[in-house]
């Protein structure tokens, strides 16, 4: 079974990219072990830190990973700060990272009607830049996302159907 590292893109208790990441990673059991990253702990990007335990920890999460399962949300038509402070962190040495060929998964979720769509080119294209491997398969998107969580779950059945059928074939790839 593949080690698949989820990432989501918000930091709030009630985002729905951290509802869809955690409903994903349910239905996802018993095909891969996920894990869900906290990149709410890591510092801002400073080439002179060298030993925060957190951005340690990360690296070493995406390292470690057979594949990302990225899940963003859309802010001012791209990605969070605070997923592309993550990315930073582990992107470093350029081309060299453990970003480098590192087989990735986008899913966007948006409280508008286009589910993310430029966000998720934008980390797509982040992704190209660091020699990491996105997945070729439809755009998984989640539109008008906020109403469509309860009690912390995605609970679109259509989408989460159709983000299962796409992901699925990224998980067989990865041995
Ligand atoms: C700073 C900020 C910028 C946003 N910009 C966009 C945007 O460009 N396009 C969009 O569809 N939604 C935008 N939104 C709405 C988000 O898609 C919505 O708040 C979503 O729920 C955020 O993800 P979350 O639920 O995982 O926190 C923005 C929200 C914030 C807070």
């Amino acid at each position: 079974m593949p080690d698949l590292l989820v990432v989501p893109g918000s930091l709030r208790e009630a985002s729905s990219s951290r509802a869809a990441a955690r409903t994903l990673a349910r239905r996802l059991e018993g095909r891969a072990a996920c894990t869900i990253a906290d990149v709410g702990r890591l510092p801002h990007y400073n080439a002179d830190v060298t030993d925060d335990p957190n951005v340690a920890r990360f690296i070493e999460q995406v390292g470690a990973a057979d594949g990302i399962l990225f899940v963003t949300p859309e802010y001012n038509y791209s990605i969070p700060g605070v997923l592309k402070n993550a990315i930073d962190w582990a992107s470093r040495p350029a081309y060299a990272s453990v970003f480098k060929d590192k087989p990735c998964f986008v899913v966007s979720v948006s409280g508008g009607a286009l589910g993310g769509v430029r966000a998720q080119a934008h980390l797509k294209y982040i992704l190209n830049g660091m020699l990491a491997r996105v997945f070729p398969a439809k755009e998984v998107v989640v539109p008008q996302a906020n109403a469509k969580v309860a009690d912390g779950m995605l609970n679109d059945e259509d989408t989460l159907a159709f983000a299962e059928a796409e992901i699925r074939p990224f998980l067989d790839s990865l041995g």
